[in-house]
């Protein structure tokens, strides 16, 4: 296992009320100093950080938080390629991204921002100097983007997406997982949002979402999948921007 500690979130409540995320960013210091400390108490458990480019347009710093991460000892670096001015509007910034390489002597550099494809991911290895990229939105939609981006990078055939019972099934299998682990109340209403990023685009998928939204119940979650689960298949569909994949939803 790896502990990622986030100073990339632009929240509100965790910039503003709690001081913390990318609020950090400012502080290059007190990052490396979290990430020194963390480090130390989890060791020989890897400690990885997550970073914007900066606060503001205006003051970019994601140079000189990375050369800080890596003094501290972490393992591994990610850049998101947009600052937390920039929330999640306008596209992520790869050349940014880019730039933060030369100055790590060490650490693995892994992009992100806006890989919704396996041609994406390709693309981004092809362009530019990242050890590795990070899909986040996307595969909240499309959770097996990753088998698709891994036959792709061997130069494979890409499987296809899931057909709707594929899909219907991963929920569930999704929905167990979740239930294991946080139990059946708490695991319900956590998979509220996450099931509304399943089926995007066929018909049926907005009263699914409407239905499953409101659930708090394992018997009523069922129900609602049983009931409203997007039935007919419909082609060629856009899923690149999922509703509900917004952090503060
Ligand atoms: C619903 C949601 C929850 C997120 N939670 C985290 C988190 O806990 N830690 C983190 O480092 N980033 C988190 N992020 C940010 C993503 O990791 C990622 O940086 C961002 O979505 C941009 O990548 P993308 O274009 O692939 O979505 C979250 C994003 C979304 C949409």
């Amino acid at each position: 296992s790896v502990v990622d500690i986030n100073f990339g979130c632009p929240v509100k409540q965790i910039t503003q009320e709690a001081h913390s995320g990318s609020y950090l960013l400012r502080y290059p210091e007190r990052v490396g100093e979290i990430v020194r400390r963390v480090a130390e108490a989890c060791h020989p458990v890897p400690v990885t950080a997550k970073i914007r480019l900066g606060c503001t347009r205006n003051h970019i710093v994601a140079c000189e938080v990375a050369q800080t991460v890596e003094e501290a000892g972490a393992a591994a670096l990610t850049v998101h390629g947009r600052t937390a001015q920039d929330y999640f509007q306008g596209t992520a910034n790869w050349e940014r991204i880019a730039e933060v390489k030369s100055v790590l002597r060490r650490i693995p550099l892994i992009g992100n921002g806006d890989i919704d494809s396996p041609a994406k991911v390709v693309e981004a290895f092809r362009r530019w100097p990242v050890d590795g990229v990070m899909i986040a939105r996307a595969a909240l939609a499309r959770p097996w983007i990753f088998r698709q981006a891994a036959a792709a990078l061997r130069g494979e055939p890409i499987p296809p997406d899931l057909t709707l019972p594929e899909e219907r099934e991963l929920l569930m299998h999704h929905y167990d997982l979740v239930v294991r682990r946080f139990g059946p109340e708490k695991g319900t209403l956590l998979m509220r949002k996450f099931a509304c990023c399943y089926a995007q685009g066929r018909p049926g998928a907005r009263e699914f979402r409407t239905r499953v939204s409101r659930v708090s119940t394992p018997a009523e979650f069922h129900e609602v999948v049983h009931r409203s689960f997007p039935r007919v298949e419909s082609a060629p569909y856009d899923r690149a921007a999922p509703p509900g994949a917004n952090p503060t939803a």
